[in-house]
């Protein structure tokens, strides 16, 4: 987006606030069904995770994606939004069979990742088709913490113990509609996306009703100019060639599923704040936003580096500078960045905003999440109003008689 636009908006709807580019959500939502388009039958799940707010999924939902949900929440957003329940996939880790009958009595496809909850799953409810997430055993993902599909990740069911879980299947009388795994997030490398695959389709061959195969996410998007990014078209025409022979193999006519986040909406999100101080240290120069981890914590959370530009002084002389936040432990942005000329008072705007990063915000310090404002056909829309006072104390029990014997007495 231009910085002229973004700076409109903040005048607008004031800083910081987050802003979500609807034209590039859709050119994404594109780029991967083109990527695909060898498969006759393909089914792009949005994760709802990434970026979950109401006309987002709603946006989702007129592309003509279905959900990746994570919990009855998702669930019940996704529901809002407009989606039918056969859209919404339900892919939650370590939740009570309780929440998962729950998502069920709603009609969305289950996905399950445990033989316990198989087990009590499928003797309850034999009649309700399962998807089953597999845990392949691969290394996969930009860290370790996005990292999920190896030996010692809590997710999925260990291929090594298909016997057992068949044998779940069996005695209950369960059918296995889908096979599913999702081994991490911004996996570089395609072959070791296309590796897994082919452990996944051995799988597959294990289970006679299948209607789809879920390969999960973690196409890795680029964060600056020049990084490296999955090569979704060249994923597109090898695993579609192989997954369409797979087909043929089985003897049916499959669903390919993915479920991307990331892909869909990081690189269509800004994060705008304003700069409070300019601080000269001996070692340093600080621009301290008017912001912090409890908006963005992704720089904190996985070292993850967002571009940072001055849309205030676009074309400025570039210094160096350490980008900060007001919280009250280490707090960085971002450090020794070239960005344009900073005065106090100046908009910073956060790169790769739209992903993993209001989702996360908190109100840690007691500070207010931001606002969000969707940029539609040259218009923008206010889609979440910034938190006040009220929000704050909104669901606490306030008790001042408690420790005070004068309220007490008055009362
Ligand atoms: C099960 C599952 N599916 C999909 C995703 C989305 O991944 P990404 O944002 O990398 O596309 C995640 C991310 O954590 C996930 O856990």
């Amino acid at each position: 987006m231009e910085a002229t636009v973004l700076r409109e908006i903040a005048e607008e709807f004031g800083a910081p606030v987050y802003v979500y580019d609807s034209g590039q959500i859709r050119s994404q939502f594109e780029r991967l069904t083109r990527a695909f388009s060898q498969i006759p039958r393909l089914k792009l799940n949005y994760a709802a995770k990434a970026l979950s707010n109401l006309t987002i999924l709603r946006l989702m939902k007129h592309l003509g994606s279905g959900l990746d949900t994570v919990s009855i929440q998702e669930v019940r957003l996704g529901l809002l939004a407009g989606f039918a329940p056969q859209d919404i996939i339900y892919t939650p880790n370590g939740v009570s069979l309780e929440e998962i009958e729950e998502a069920a009595a709603l009609g969305v496809r289950i996905n399950i990742d445990n033989l316990s909850i198989l087990e009590q799953f499928g003797t309850r409810h034999p009649e309700i088709p399962v998807c089953i997430r597999i845990n392949p055993h691969v290394m996969a993902g930009g860290n370790s913490k996005i990292s999920v599909g190896h030996i010692d990740s809590k997710f999925g069911i260990s291929i090594h113990q298909i016997p057992h879980l068949l044998r779940i299947v069996d005695l209950t009388g369960m059918r296995v509609n889908g096979i599913h795994m999702h081994t991490g997030s911004d996996i570089l490398d395609i072959d070791v996306f296309l590796y897994a695959s082919e452990i996944l389709f051995d799988t597959a061959l294990q289970f006679k009703d299948l209607e789809f195969i879920d390969f999960g996410s973690g196409f890795k998007v680029p964060y600056r100019e020049g990084d490296i990014q999955t090569n979704v078209e060249e994923l597109g025409e090898r695993l579609g060639g192989r997954f369409n022979a797979f087909c043929k193999e089985y003897g049916r006519e499959l669903t390919l599923a993915f479920e991307p986040g990331k892909f869909l909406v990081s690189q269509a999100g800004y994060f705008m704040a304003r700069v409070n101080v300019v601080k000269q240290t001996t070692s340093t120069v600080f621009a301290g936003v008017d912001s912090g981890f409890n908006h963005l914590i992704r720089p904190m959370l996985y070292g993850a580096s967002h571009e940072i530009v001055n849309i205030s002084n676009p074309d400025g002389k570039e210094r160096y500078y350490s980008v900060v936040g007001y919280i009250c432990e280490t707090d960085t942005f971002g450090s020794n960045r070239r960005i344009s000329e900073i005065t106090e008072g100046d908009l910073l705007c956060f790169k790769n905003a739209g992903a993993y990063c209001f989702t996360m915000a908190s109100n840690y310090n007691s500070r207010y999440r931001p606002a969000e404002v969707l940029w539609h056909e040259g218009k923008a829309y206010l889609i979440r109003e910034r938190e006040t006072f009220e929000d704050l104390v909104r669901n606490q029990v306030d008790l001042p008689a408690l420790f005070d014997p004068q309220v007490a007495d008055a009362h």
